[in-house]
C-alpha cells in the first residue's frame, strides 16, 4: 500500500470493519508478538504518554497510529494497570477532533489535580503549504474516565525566536505553581527546552528558555521531562543530531539525562553535570517517568526509534514500551532497574553454576522465549566469558563481557531479521566493577538488561526465529565462573 498523505492522515473512526479484520488477521499470524510487553492492537506504537497514578491504578497511554506500521494520524491509546504487570488495553483516548488538531495528537504528560486527571498534549495541524502549527492542549478526566477537551489551546503557539518545532508538555508542582516544559528548536535550528509556569493549570504564562550550560546540542529537543529527587534537579530529553561519540551515540537519535541542582525558577537556570545517555542499546527513544504512591520514580520508554523501519512494519504493526525501571541515583549518575511488581511473574525457577573453560556450554533447561535471568559472572582467566541468548541454527545474539577493553558487549549481528544496519550491529558499554550482574528480561522480541543493578542499560528489539530458544554460556582464551538463575514468563 502506498502511503499517500490521504492515507497517512485519517483518524481511528475512519477505518472499516474489513481494515480492522485485515489488520487484526496479520498482526496473528505475526511470529514477533510480545508476552509481557504494552504493543499496539495493530499499527505503530511510539512514545508513551500521559504516565501517571490516578484514583488506584497507573495510566499509560501511548502515541498510536492505527493504520499501519507507519507515522501519520497520532491518537493516543489508553492502558492501566494496578500493579505495573498486568495492563489493561483500553482503546483509542484522545483523537483529532478540533481545528487545530488535524494533524495528530502529540505526545505530552499527565497530572492529578483536585480529583480530575489533566492529560497535557501537542495539537499538531498542518496547513495548505503542508507547514506545521503547534499547540499545547489540555484534556480533563474525571474518575469513571470521562473526559473533557478544551476547545481552545492553551498555549497557542511557539514564543517568537523558536521554530514550529515546538511538542511535548511535561507538567509538574514546584513550591508555589505549576510548572511545564515544553521540547522546542530555536531560530538557528538547535534544541532546548521552554518553561511555562501556571497557577491553575489552564492559563500558561512563558518564563523563558531554560538555560543550560549546553547551546549548541542538537537540533531538536524530544520529550524533555523534569524531576526533582533526592535534592538533585533531573531533566531527562531526547536530543535528536547528536553525531556518534566513541561507544556513544550510536542510534539515530539519542535519550539521555543532565543531573543537576534544582532549577533556580527565579533565572530559569539549571545547573547540571554532563549529559548522561540513558541506554546503551539500540532501541530506546522518548522516555517519560512518574511518580508511584509509595514515592517511587518510575520510568518507560518506547522500544523504538523514528525513521528506522523494522521488521513488523509488513505486517501492520510496530513497536512496544520498555518494562517500567525504577529510578535512582548514585554518585551523580542516573540508575535504573526493574520494577519490583515483574517479581511477581517469576514462575519455575531453574538454577545453574557453571566452570566454563574454553568452551560453549548449552543449558536445555534455560531455553525459551520469554524469561527473566539474573547472571552473576565471574571473568577469572579468561579473555572474554558470556552468554549467547536466542541460539538457533543459524542465529544467536551475544552479551558478553571483553576483559581486555573492559566493556559490556551486545551483538545482534546474527540475531535474526536485521535491520537498522546501517547503524551497526554492536553496542558496548565501558564497566566498573569486576564482578558482574547481568538481569536479563527476553520477550519474544526484546531483550533489556540491566547490568550492575542498573549502572547500564540495553534495550534491544531481536527478530529471531521461533525455534530459536537457545542459552548458552561461553569463555575464551581461560576460565570463567557463572551463576545462573531462570525464569519462565508466561
Ligand atoms: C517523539 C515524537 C514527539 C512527538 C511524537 C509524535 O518520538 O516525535 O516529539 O510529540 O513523537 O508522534
Amino acid at each position: 500500500m502506498e502511503w499517500t498523505n490521504e492515507a497517512r492522515y485519517r483518524t481511528c473512526d475512519s477505518m472499516t470493519v474489513e481494515e480492522r479484520k485485515k489488520l487484526e488477521l496479520s498482526v496473528s499470524r505475526s511470529l514477533w508478538r510480545q508476552r509481557y510487553h504494552i504493543q499496539p492492537p495493530y499499527g505503530l506504537l511510539n512514545d508513551p504518554n500521559g504516565f501517571v497514578w490516578y484514583k488506584d491504578r497507573y495510566y499509560l497511554f501511548y502515541q498510536w497510529f492505527p493504520f499501519g506500521a507507519v507515522h501519520g494520524m497520532k491518537h493516543w491509546y489508553q492502558t492501566a494497570s494496578a500493579d505495573l504487570v498486568n495492563w489493561e488495553n483500553k482503546g483509542v483516548a484522545v483523537k483529532p477532533e478540533l481545528p487545530f488538531e488535524s494533524h495528530g495528537i502529540y505526545s505530552g504528560s499527565g497530572f492529578v489535580h483536585n480529583e480530575f486527571l489533566y492529560l497535557f498534549y501537542t495539537a499538531n495541524k498542518r496547513d495548505e503549504e503542508w507547514n506545521r502549527h503547534a499547540s499545547q492542549c489540555l484534556i480533563i478526566m474525571d474518575d469513571k474516565g470521562k473526559m473533557i477537551k478544551q476547545d481552545t489551546p492553551i498555549i497557542k503557539k511557539q514564543p517568537k525566536g523558536y521554530t514550529e518545532h515546538f511538542r511535548d508538555p511535561k507538567v509538574w508542582k514546584g513550591k508555589n505553581s505549576f510548572y511545564m516544559v515544553v521540547g522546542a528548536q530555536r531560530e538557528d535550528l538547535t534544541g532546548c527546552v521552554l518553561l511555562y509556569e501556571s497557577d491553575n493549570l489552564k492559563n500558561w504564562n512563558w518564563l523563558g528558555e531554560l538555560k543550560t550550560k549546553e547551546v549548541d546540542f542538537g537540533f531538536m529537543w524530544e520529550c524533555p521531562d523534569y524531576f526533582e529527587w533526592q535534592n538533585h534537579g533531573v531533566l531527562l530529553f531526547s536530543p535528536q543530531g547528536l553525531p556518534p561519540e566513541g561507544d556513544y551515540f550510536q542510534n539515530i537519535y539519542q535519550s539521555g539525562a543532565y543531573i543537576g541542582k534544582p532549577l533556580d525558577i527565579e533565572n530559569n537556570y539549571f545547573e547540571h553535570g554532563a549529559f548522561q545517555e540513558l541506554d546503551a542499546g539500540f532501541d530506546f527513544y522518548a522516555p517519560q517517568t512518574t511518580l508511584s504512591p509509595d514515592g517511587k520514580r518510575l520510568l518507560v520508554g518506547w522500544m523504538g526509534l523514528p525513521e528506522i523501519e523494522y521488521p513488523t512494519d509488513k505486517e501492520g504493526w510496530a513497536h512496544c514500551l520498555t518494562i517500567p525501571r525504577e529510578l535512582s541515583i548514585k554518585d551523580n549518575i542516573l540508575y535504573q532497574k526493574p520494577v519490583r511488581e515483574l517479581q511477581e511473574k517469576r514462575k519455575n525457577k531453574v538454577k545453574r553454576a557453571l566452570n566454563i573453560c574454553e568452551s560453549i556450554e548449552n543449558v536445555e533447561e534455560f531455553s525459551g522465549q520469554s524469561y527473566e535471568m539474573i547472571v552473576d559472572i565471574e571473568v577469572g582467566s579468561a579473555k572474554s566469558a558470556g552468554l549467547k541468548l536466542r541460539v538457533g541454527e543459524e542465529e544467536e545474539t551475544l552479551l558478553y563481557l571483553n576483559k581486555l577493553a573492559q566493556k559490556v558487549v551486545l551483538d545482534r549481528t546474527k540475531a535474526g531479521e536485521s535491520f537498522a544496519q546501517e547503524y551497526g550491529t554492536i553496542r558496548q558499554k565501558a564497566y566498573l566493577k569486576e564482578k558482574i550482574r547481568l538481569h536479563i528480561f527476553m520477550d519474544v522480541s526484546s531483550v533489556e538488561v540491566f547490568v550492575n543493578d542498573g549502572e547500564i542499560v540495553f534495550t534491544a528489539r531481536l527478530f529471531p526465529q521461533e525455534e530459536s530458544c537457545g542459552v548458552q554460556f561461553f569463555a575464551e582464551e581461560g576460565i570463567a565462573n557463572f551463576e545462573a538463575v531462570q525464569w519462565k514468563y508466561e
